[in-house]
């Protein structure tokens, strides 16, 4: 009876509100987001404690585990600290997510997770845990490329002076992260980690993407994945990429970009460096759609225009890389059509690779195929010497006009 009152009464004072499945209280500015004792939806009590907490205020989760069975939309929230250290595990309905998924509004993608604001920092410990089940559409979509309404699990936008750190991202249902529409993002000490344990592929589970976005930092992160580990796309610029592992992947992508018939971007100023390669594909590589349109988007489309141009991949470590170290291409284009790759129209300048050190597991260094419409130029190679192969080291190239530090085989 004593604790029932006592219960009661700290409800009255703490301002007890319930939702479907958890519950949230609030303490000044402070809401603290209780996980449902039944395991049910537990977004109803997230939306609401990011309603009561949005401004001025924190979001402090309690450590365990959250059930996540509806989408969530938490934008336009202004200096708040957000505190994760358990786990946000999302649910299995396939048939829900697929149709309620919410627009990136690029490319036909789609998230569970809407979050953005100005002056947020998101803090994980190193524990907060992101988990999409991700087994489970590796399975379902065995391989099929983007998947209509497959969730990237988080979508940061129009996040300003905002920092998310020590974060752990794990199974994730499709991209891991996309950034879009964001400028002064700092995400560092993040932990992902997307493995199938079945035959069906981790396809298109890149780390992160990021679009229309300025001055993005992206620090100390771990990625495991299987496919872009960090992705480049539309109007980015001023990213910088600091001391990174990834195992397996594709390594650092510019692109794809050129998608849009007609739709002018770009991609400028961006820095990698001290980045360990463990058996991705690549060190950086760089691909557009052709200029020619098949289909539209997401697996189809070409004739963008546009540049990528001042970036610079440096100190790499490359363990058992397992194409080439630099790669460009022009060629991509709707599944099963080919040719057409001296056709796109977007300018890639001013890239330079290097120093680089380690292994490649192939006997080819790099394969910069420009296109004959746009050859590229300001193409330098620095210091890379050190990188051993299994063969010829052949650099092979088509449309590279005047390469520096380096010589087409
Ligand atoms: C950013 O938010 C924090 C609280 O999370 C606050 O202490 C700080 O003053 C805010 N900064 C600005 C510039 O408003
Ligand atoms: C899955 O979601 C669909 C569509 O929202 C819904 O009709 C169905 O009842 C859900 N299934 C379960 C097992 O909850
Ligand atoms: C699909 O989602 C819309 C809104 O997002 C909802 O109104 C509709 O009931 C959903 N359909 C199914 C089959 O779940
Ligand atoms: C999220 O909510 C905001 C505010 O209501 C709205 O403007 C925005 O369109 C929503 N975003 C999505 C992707 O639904
Ligand atoms: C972006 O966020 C700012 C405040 O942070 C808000 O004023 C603006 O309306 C938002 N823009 C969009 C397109 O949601
Ligand atoms: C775009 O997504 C919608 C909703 O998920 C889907 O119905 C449609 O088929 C997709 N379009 C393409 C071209 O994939
Ligand atoms: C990198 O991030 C991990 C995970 O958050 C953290 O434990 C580690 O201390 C960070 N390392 C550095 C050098 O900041
Ligand atoms: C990634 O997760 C798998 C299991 O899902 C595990 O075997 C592997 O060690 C993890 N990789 C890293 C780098 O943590
Ligand atoms: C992308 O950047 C280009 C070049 O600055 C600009 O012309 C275009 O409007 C931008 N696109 C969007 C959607 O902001
Ligand atoms: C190239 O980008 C870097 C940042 O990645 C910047 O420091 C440098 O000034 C840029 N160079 C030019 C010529 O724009
Ligand atoms: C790239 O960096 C240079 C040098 O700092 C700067 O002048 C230019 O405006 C930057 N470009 C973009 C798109 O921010
Ligand atoms: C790299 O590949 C070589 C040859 O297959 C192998 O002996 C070595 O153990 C691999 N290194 C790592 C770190 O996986």
């Amino acid at each position: 009876m004593i604790s029932l009152h006592r219960s009661i009464c700290v409800a009255l004072l703490l301002g007890f509100i319930t939702a479907r499945g958890g519950s949230v209280t609030k303490v000044g500015s402070i809401c603290t987001v209780h996980a449902s004792p039944d395991h049910s939806d537990d977004a109803p009590a997230i939306l609401q404690a990011f309603d009561l907490c949005g401004k001025d205020a924190s979001v402090v989760f309690d450590p365990t585990t959250f059930h996540i069975e509806s989408v969530m939309n938490t934008t336009g929230l202004r200096n708040v600290e957000v505190d994760l250290p358990g786990t946000l595990l999302w649910g299995t309905n396939i048939t829900y997510w697929c149709n309620a998924s919410l627009p990136l509004g690029y490319q036909n993608q789609s998230t569970a997770w809407v979050f953005g604001g100005d002056n947020i920092t998101f803090q994980g410990h190193g524990t907060g845990t992101f988990d999409g089940n991700g087994q489970l559409w590796y399975d379902f979509t065995n391989g099929v490329s983007n998947l209509a309404g497959r969730p990237i699990s988080l979508m940061i936008t129009n996040t300003t002076k905002s920092r998310f750190s020590g974060v752990r991202f794990v199974q994730s249902q499709f991209w891991t992260m996309a950034i879009i529409n964001s400028e002064d993002v700092l995400l560092d000490g993040i932990y992902v980690n997307s493995t199938s344990s079945s035959k069906a592929p981790a396809r298109n589970t890149d780390g992160v993407d990021t679009f229309y976005s300025n001055r993005i930092t992206f620090r100390n992160w771990t990625i495991t994945g299987g496919d872009d580990n960090i992705s480049l796309k539309a109007n980015s610029t001023n990213i910088l990429i600091q001391d990174s592992v990834f195992n397996g992947g594709l390594g650092v992508a510019i692109g794809s970009i050129g998608q849009y018939l007609g739709v002018y971007e770009r991609i400028e100023n961006v820095t990698a460096e001290r980045v360990l390669c463990l058996g991705t594909r690549y060190a950086g590589y760089i691909k557009t759609w052709t200029g020619v349109q098949q289909n539209f988007p997401p697996n189809g489309g070409g004739g963008g225009l546009g540049y990528a141009k001042n970036i610079t991949f440096r100190d790499f470590t490359l363990v058992n890389v397992t194409n080439q170290a630099a790669q460009i291409t022009q060629c991509t284009t709707f599944s099963g059509a080919t040719g057409a790759c001296d056709t796109s129209l977007f300018q890639i300048s001013d890239i330079t690779w290097g120093p680089m050190t380690g292994s490649l597991t192939s006997g080819t260094l790099a394969s910069l195929k420009c296109s004959g419409a746009a050859p590229c130029s300001g193409l330098r190679f620095v210091d890379f010497d050190q990188i051993t192969t299994s063969g010829s080291r052949a650099i092979a190239c088509s449309h590279v006009q005047n390469p520096i530090g380096f010589n087409c085989t």
